[in-house]
């Protein structure tokens, strides 16, 4: 069986598509998307520096490319994403002197593109990304422009206003590490701040995002258990496993820009060593045998990229590393954990 297939009574099992997929240029690629999963979403083509790169100049050629690709293979199709601080065009935020907007703009803004956005699509994506990245790891709000100009309010008003543009759309909210308690918490609290006033919303993505050492399973548990007990469904939306170490400056949060320092954070660019293939392998299958006991709170698992060589992990945090994060090597084959994790469905 294909992983499509082994999951199929238990959740979506789907993947982040680029342009390379949605043409059909990449053929191994699709082989294995066409065979292997049963919904996608899209890895860029629809985030608002693409979709409405200067005010009202709205460019759907990606994105309908993307929906098309979709349909035509029956796939469950996701938006990715509404409202998020990161690749947005800088006019959204500011005038023509540019300074600041208004509230009442910003607002007027946002609207205007999740409504054009949304509607453009109403049937056919199935769910939206509303809002991505809303919160700091410490639990406290991230001050994106969003915050700083409208205030905690524009995260209903975003969840309001694609609802009124599909009202059948399944409305997500998606973080990454997630496993924070503090930032599990401030999302908890969104969540049910967001229930209390009406406001639609129909799960909680965990992008699951992840190295070799973090997070651990409990955590990932603790909080994937605490979202369901909002009544809401889990999704893991963006998973991926990177080998390769962070490079900081001196321990810290910031990525150390020092060059020498970040080659010599490449370790695999020959190949990934035997020992370290088998512990990226357990740790894959130490979280599907997780996502699998969850599989009454969990709607969708979706890798972020096919293969190895799509992987925004070889570019993030610092360019050109080679990495191993996926189920499908740079050749498109399966690795050895997809019988596996096949194997334990
Ligand atoms: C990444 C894409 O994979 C890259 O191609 C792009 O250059 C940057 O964005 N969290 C998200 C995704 O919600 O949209 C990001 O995708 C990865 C982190």
């Amino acid at each position: 069986p294909t992983l499509k297939e082994a999951f199929k009574d238990k959740f979506l099992i789907g993947v982040a598509t680029n342009t390379n997929h949605d043409s059909g240029k990449d053929t191994a690629g699709v082989r294995v998307i066409k065979q292997q999963f049963n919904s996608i979403v899209a890895e860029n083509c629809m985030k608002s520096e693409v979709i409405q790169p200067k005010e009202g100049q709205f460019d759907f050629t990606k994105s309908d490319q993307f929906v098309k690709f979709g349909e035509e293979n029956n796939m469950f199709i996701i938006g990715h994403t509404l409202i998020w601080h990161s690749q947005a065009p800088d006019w959204f935020f500011v005038d023509d002197k540019g300074k600041d907007v208004s509230k009442e703009v910003l607002i007027e803004r946002m609207k205007n593109h999740i409504s054009t956005l949304v509607s453009r699509y109403k049937g056919r994506v199935k769910g939206w990304d509303v809002v991505n990245e809303a919160f700091n790891d410490d639990g406290t709000w991230r001050e994106s422009k969003f915050y700083t100009i409208i205030g905690e309010e524009y995260i209903s008003l975003a969840f309001q206003f694609a609802h009124e543009a599909d009202p059948d759309a399944e409305l997500y909210y998606n973080d990454y590490s997630m496993s924070h308690e503090a930032k599990c918490q401030g999302v908890v609290k969104m969540v049910k701040d967001l229930q209390a006033k009406g406001i639609k919303i129909d799960a909680i993505g965990m992008q699951g995002h992840s190295m070799m050492d973090f997070p651990t399973i409990d955590a990932f548990e603790k909080s994937l258990l605490a979202f369901a007990a909002l009544n809401v469904k889990v999704m893991i939306t963006e998973f991926d496993i990177t080998v390769l170490p962070f490079p900081t400056k001196e321990g810290g949060a910031e990525v150390s820009m020092n060059v020498e320092y970040q080659q010599s954070l490449n370790p695999y660019a020959n190949g990934l060593p035997e020992d370290m293939a088998q512990k990226l392998e357990a740790r894959y299958l130490d979280f599907f045998k997780l996502f699998l006991k969850h599989q009454d709170k969990i709607s969708r698992v979706t890798l972020w990229g096919v293969s190895d060589g799509d992987s925004w992990r070889n570019d993030w945090p610092v360019k050109g590393r080679t990495d191993y994060p996926l189920l499908f090597d740079r050749n498109h084959e399966p690795k050895p954990v997809v019988a596996k994790i096949i194997e334990l469905a």
